[in-house]
């Protein structure tokens, strides 16, 4: 990573950013997310009064709700790809009915995140029950099948051609913020399916299929062993990394990282107690990074609707705007809780806008 060590400063400016702002409206441009090169800048202005975008390099919100994937109707079909570059796709799974073969991803690793819905990944390595807040991690070439139990369900799909791990919070200890034997590892089970005289794999491959037909059941799977496997880990197991006194940079919440791009978990917590510190995430120009963020819950959903999937491209300037700015502050007392839960995917480089996603948001 570049690093620098000459800092300047000009101007007005704090002396500790985020703390004692005054007037002033801080503006964190920095390079490679949160960790590189930096730059305060300051304005008594608010920075984020958007009156109006020409162009198509903008930023992209949709209800999640709103997203019809091909597996909704069909349970051959697949998930909708929503954002896409060389290292991530995003996408959007509605999958109504148990998948009708076993499944077999050859372009990556997959990691689920359970938005909405209840069911089974039947795995080679044993079940994996799941519920809303569920991450679960499926090593590339895994064979599984996702079995939902509900008629409704929506999945959130992070695939990655590299290995997804588990990011290791060095600083902070080894149990913190999350202690690795919450993670859920499944054991080896018959299934009791009825019997079949061949059994399909379907295996995925340069994002085209073909299906490889076996005498036995490949799930048949009567014990395993190694540092390979798939595993479940839900949000209320990971205990967020927090400071009374200043705004965290949202490094410090990311649960799984790859090559090209993180997988933050944004957690219910106390606010900053220090009310002459910023507590709102700061206007930022993440100049380095694309960001995703779909909100999972709200507590307190009169303000943030829970389903919402935004798109910010690297660059363009977000945090909040005055209005909910003012509104936050006048009613942030000692020990207010922050109330929301989102998923956020950070990019390194470019996401490329699916044609279902650009119709979406014209
Ligand atoms: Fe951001």
């Amino acid at each position: 990573m570049m690093r620098s060590w000459i800092h300047f400063t000009r101007g007005r400016f704090v002396r500790q950013a985020r703390v004692g702002l005054g007037e002033l409206r801080e503006e964190h441009l920095s390079r490679h997310g949160f960790a590189g090169p930096v730059a305060m800048l300051y304005r008594t202005d608010g920075p984020n009064e958007v009156v109006r975008i020409e162009g198509d390099y903008r930023p992209r919100q949709i209800d999640s709700a709103d997203v019809v994937a091909a597996d909704a109707g069909d349970p051959r079909g697949g998930p909708l790809t929503l954002l896409s570059n060389e290292d991530v796709a995003i996408a959007i799974s509605r999958r109504r009915q148990a998948m009708p073969y076993c499944y077999r991803n050859i372009d990556g690793d997959l990691l689920y995140f359970v938005h909405r819905g209840n069911g089974l990944f039947a795995t080679e390595f044993g079940p994996l029950r799941y519920e809303p807040g569920d991450y679960i991690l499926l090593p590339k070439g895994t064979t599984f099948r996702l079995m939902p139990d509900d008629q409704d369900s929506l999945l959130l799909v992070v695939e990655a051609p590299q290995p997804i791990r588990l990011c290791e919070h060095e600083q902070v200890g080894r149990h913190t913020p999350v202690d690795p034997t919450v993670l859920q590892v499944p054991d080896v089970a018959d299934y009791e399916w009825p019997k079949q005289d061949e059994w399909e794999i379907r295996i995925k491959h340069k994002g085209a299929h073909t299906s490889i037909f076996y005498r036995n059941n490949p799930m048949n799977v009567v014990g395993w062993k190694g540092d390979l496997f798939p595993f479940k880990l839900n949000v209320r197991d990971i205990r967020p990394i927090m400071s009374d006194r200043i705004h965290l940079a949202p490094s410090s919440w990311v649960t799984f990282e790859g090559t090209g791009f993180v997988v933050l978990s944004f957690l219910p917590q106390i606010a900053v107690g220090d009310l002459n510190a910023e507590e709102l995430p700061s206007y930022h120009r993440n100049i380095d990074m694309d960001e995703v963020m779909l909100t999972h819950a709200d507590e307190d959903p009169q303000d943030r609707r829970p389903g919402g999937f935004a798109f910010t491209p690297q660059g363009v300037l977000h945090g909040v705007n005055e209005a909910f700015r003012a509104e936050f502050q006048a009613r942030r007392i000692t020990g207010t809780r922050r109330t929301r839960t989102g998923i956020g995917v950070d990019s390194y480089r470019p996401l490329n806008v699916s044609p279902e996603f650009a119709r979406m948001t014209e």
